[in-house]
């Protein structure tokens, strides 16, 4: 059996999710640009950032859209279907301009989390603006990129911080 629970798994991750998301806010305050969240699923952290982010552009990616309907995006920038398939017709407004992405595509699923951190390793990069800072369930190889020590409250290995150097 393993030492941690299902329960404190979840618990875990988003405890630390939420303290990445309250340090990133932060750093951004005064950095104008976009945001992604890569993983809407219920919309809970979509409806965290909004709340924080408040008249900022924030892209939605998800293969279907099970939000809460309290936690509907703006259809404008919802994108429903694989990452791979929508992201690119993005691609020209979203290059060297996102200042925050929330990579959230995590499951159970071991192979999927492979599939998806390989993914998102490779997609990001070439959307976030100089000093721009990639959070992320899964660990991610992300070239140019340092990895971000977690700020208090965050438990190691249950999220992940990046930031764009090059
Ligand atoms: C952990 S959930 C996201 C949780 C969400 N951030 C929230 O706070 O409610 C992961 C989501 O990623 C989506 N997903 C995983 N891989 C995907 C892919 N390749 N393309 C599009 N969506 C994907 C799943 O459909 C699922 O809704």
């Amino acid at each position: 059996m393993n030492a941690v629970s299902r329960l404190e798994k979840t618990l875990f991750r988003l405890q630390s999710q939420h303290a990445c998301l309250a340090w990133a806010f932060e750093r951004i305050a005064d950095r104008p640009g976009p945001v992604i969240e890569f993983g809407l699923g219920l919309g809970r952290t979509f409806d965290h950032l909004r709340r924080h982010l408040p008249g900022r552009d924030i892209y939605v990616f998800d293969r279907v859209n099970d939000a809460y309907p309290d936690c509907q995006p703006d259809p404008a920038l919802l994108f429903l279907g694989e990452i791979e398939d929508t992201l690119p017709a993005l691609r020209d407004r979203l290059e060297g301009r996102v200042v925050l992405a929330n990579s959230d595509l995590g499951s159970f699923d071991r192979d999927s989390n492979r599939r998806v951190a390989e993914m998102s390793s490779r997609l990001l990069p070439p959307l976030m603006a100089p000093g721009g800072i990639v959070m992320s369930d899964l660990p991610l190889a992300l070239s140019g990129f340092e990895t971000v020590a977690l700020p208090p409250g965050a438990l190691e290995d249950r999220y992940y911080l990046y930031r764009r150097t090059a």
